[in-house]
């Protein structure tokens, strides 16, 4: 019952304003769906620019005033819809603690309580709908691998029985730092939950991407991995998290909405499948762990040999860390797709391409300017 098409009514896409959220309407425009585009706040510059893009999409519906901290701001939005991808969190653009006027001011209880509260709220409405089928949802593989990593053997490879809870002791856990992994982790059993409480009536999938890279529709959606992307191709140091050098680990967002789209699409359930109702994506090309200093660096180079280009900052030497060249430790696990590859028939590109497309369209959208090497 819960499969959905483009024939059983509108579908609802949350934080349509943000990078996957622009990219996750687009797909589901392109594909025929009629997509009712959730946005917080249509007269800030982020909303402007969003809906100026999206209203050119065709078969899509602009809803504003949707905020994951008000009760009831997305039933108009969800009335009669089939599915709902909630793509929308407080991070990334909107986690600064001054832009959310309804949170707490404090980022880490923001960002926890945007997850838990806010999909609270999608989920009050989804019941009261009546007509949404599936609930997709966008976790993290900060929800599978975070502080697990650690622990885990070399040639480990990630699965969606991974959960990074496991065996972490609550004083890491409960920590303020850990805020968006235990928001990702306690959204997914909620939303599990409540998928199963509603007997029948909807069920909920989860997709888990890691670093989000590529195209940029509009420029609202600068931010994150791929603004660091961006300031290398424009002869500039990283400066998120770290100006320091760190591994990549990149999904392309083209591949991630497909697969979303797929996972709303597919007549199974999914929470008989291995590990749950959950789908890692990551690992873009095979190639899962990019020294951003050498391997992503030299992709931008490959395909724009006359920029200058910037360079990450070799981390700095501490008593007790043994690595002295200035590069991280590299992660000595595996990251595929492999179970979206099997079971939704998700397609992952070479991540060259999708390393590529944040430079040209960085560049087409005025985003940077880079420098011609003398
Ligand atoms: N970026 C990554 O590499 C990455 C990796 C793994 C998982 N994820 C997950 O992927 C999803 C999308 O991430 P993204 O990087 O595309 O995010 P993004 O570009 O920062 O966009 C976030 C979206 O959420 C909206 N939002 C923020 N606070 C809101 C609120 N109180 N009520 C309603 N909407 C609100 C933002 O709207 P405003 O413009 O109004 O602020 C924006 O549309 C998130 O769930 C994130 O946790 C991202």
């Amino acid at each position: 019952m819960p499969a959905i098409d483009q024939t059983l009514g509108p579908v609802a896409v949350t934080g349509c304003s943000g990078f996957t959220g622009g990219h996750m309407v687009r797909e589901m425009a392109l594909h025929g769906y009629q997509v009712r585009a959730c946005i917080r706040d249509a007269n800030s510059w982020r909303g402007q620019d969003a809906v100026n893009y999206l209203s050119s999409l065709p078969h899509v519906e602009i809803r504003e005033g949707c905020d994951l901290f008000i009760e009831g701001s997305y039933d108009d939005a969800f009335e009669g819809c089939s599915a709902v991808f909630h793509v929308a969190a407080v991070l990334g653009n909107s986690a600064d603690g001054k832009s959310q006027p309804l949170g707490s001011g404090d980022v880490s209880t923001d960002i926890y309580d945007g997850g838990l509260k806010g999909t609270q709220n999608v989920i009050d409405t989804i019941n009261r709908a009546n007509s949404v089928r599936r609930l997709v949802y966008t976790s993290s593989m900060a929800a599978v691998s975070g502080r697990k990593a650690a622990t885990v053997d070399a040639g480990y490879v990630w699965t969606e029985k991974d959960w990074s809870s496991d065996g972490v002791e609550a004083q890491r856990w409960l920590h303020p730092a850990n805020s968006y992994a235990r928001s990702k982790v306690e959204t997914e059993q909620l939303i599990n939950q409540a998928g199963v409480a509603s007997e029948g009536r909807w069920d909920a999938v989860t997709m888990c991407p890691a670093m989000i890279c590529g195209p940029i529709l509009f420029k609202a959606q600068v931010g994150q991995w791929i603004e660091q992307i961006g300031r290398i191709a424009n002869n500039e140091s990283p400066n998120w998290p770290s100006p320091y050098d760190m591994y990549y680990n990149i999904i392309d967002v083209r591949d991630l909405v497909k697969a979303h789209r797929l996972a709303g699409e597919a007549d199974i359930d999914h929470a008989t499948t291995q590990g749950g109702a959950r789908y890692l994506m990551h690992g873009s090309g095979g190639r899962s762990s990019l020294l951003f200093s050498e391997e992503v660096r030299g992709i931008i180079h490959d395909f724009f040999p006359s920029f200058q280009l910037g360079l990450p900052q070799p981390i700095p030497n501490r008593e007790g860390v043994p690595d002295s060249d200035g590069k991280p430790p590299k992660p000595h696990v595996i990251n595929d797709c492999k179970k979206a590859k099997e079971v939704l028939g998700a397609t992952i590109r070479p991540v060259d391409d999708t390393i590529r497309a944040v430079v040209e369209t960085s560049i087409e959208l005025g985003v940077i300017e880079p420098k011609l090497a003398a």
